[in-house]
């Protein structure tokens, strides 16, 4: 199975997260290496958005890509998932705050839109609740202004999704989340955003699922491909229709994670490590 969007679409997403000083340097060398996709938040706690903006200035500035050649990814977080640096007035309404936070992110990204606007995660851990409903109905208007062209939701359950579902709410276009091998590389989650034509994007693909990275079995497959266990991984992401994230900071790392793109797995060795239990 491909991803085959209606639209187009990085094969891989370069992650912006736990960067810091680093930020506008590594988003340069990412796109220099090849990334056309960005992953970032306007969670001060967690990301920079600034510095991507200024690494993305950097290689425009060099003529090393132009924004029409991007895809930015950025996303709203509630309150309790942010320090004390907020994008928004915490005294203000939940629609409100997704304004100021859309308009904040447009600024460090140096862009009059993104490409996708992705709710980080619901407000509560068990339901689609009214807040995540005013939320989102807030992002459909910032999508409707021209400030996105797609939305997404990040950090959701299968009954995130249903209870979405059930407000009558259109579907995101994207789903994030980490996923985890010993879920089923999040089966459930994964099946319902194919039903919906929804894309999957799956994060921490290496840091969560070590037992699987390191399994005697990716090894054969990593030395019968030429390729190393993370190849591999994000290779059978791929297969299994994920558009994959990485975060790593190492050049090395960048172009191999890009080199990934062009192995193909045999339908067998994809079986076998969708079976994989972490
Ligand atoms: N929505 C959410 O709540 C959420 C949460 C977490 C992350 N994210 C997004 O997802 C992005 C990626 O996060 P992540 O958790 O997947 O990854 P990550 O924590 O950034 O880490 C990737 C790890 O894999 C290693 N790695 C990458 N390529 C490798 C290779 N070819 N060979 C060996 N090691 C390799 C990296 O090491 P090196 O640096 O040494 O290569 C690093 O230790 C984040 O930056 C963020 O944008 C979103």
């Amino acid at each position: 199975m491909s991803i085959t969007p209606a639209f187009a679409l990085p094969d891989f997403l370069y992650g912006t997260a736990w960067k810091e000083d680093r930020t506008p340097n590594l988003t340069e060398l990412a796109l220099r290496t090849g990334f056309r996709g960005i992953d970032t938040a306007n969670q001060r706690r967690h990301y920079f958005e600034d510095g991507v903006g200024q690494g993305l200035a950097a290689a425009y500035r060099a003529g090393v890509v132009t924004r029409a050649d991007l895809f930015l990814q950025t996303k709203f977080t509630y309150q309790p998932g942010q320090d004390h640096r907020l994008p928004y007035d915490p005294q203000a309404s939940l629609s409100v705050q997704v304004e100021q936070s859309m308009a904040s992110s447009l600024v460090h990204l140096g862009t009059d839109h993104v490409d996708s606007y992705v709710l980080h995660g619901p407000a509560s851990n068990y339901d689609w609740t009214e807040d995540d409903a005013e939320v989102w109905h807030a992002m459909g208007k910032e999508r409707d202004a021209g400030h996105t062209r797609f939305l997404g939701v990040s950090n959701v359950s299968l009954d995130h999704l249903l209870g979405m579902a059930a407000t009558g709410a259109e579907f995101p276009a994207f789903v994030q989340n980490r996923c985890y091998a010993r879920l089923g590389w999040d089966r459930a989650v994964r099946q319902f955003c194919t039903e919906h034509k929804i894309i999957y994007q799956g994060f921490s693909l290496l840091t969560a699922n070590q037992e699987v990275v390191n399994h005697p079995l990716i090894a054969t497959v990593a030395t019968n491909a030429n390729a190393t266990p993370a190849q591999i991984i994000f290779s059978f992401a791929r297969s299994i229709a994920m558009l994959p994230l990485t975060g790593t900071s190492d050049a090395k790392h960048m172009e191999q994670d890009l080199e990934s793109q062009n192995l193909k797995l045999p339908a067998e060795a994809v079986k076998v490590i969708e079976s994989l239990a972490g």
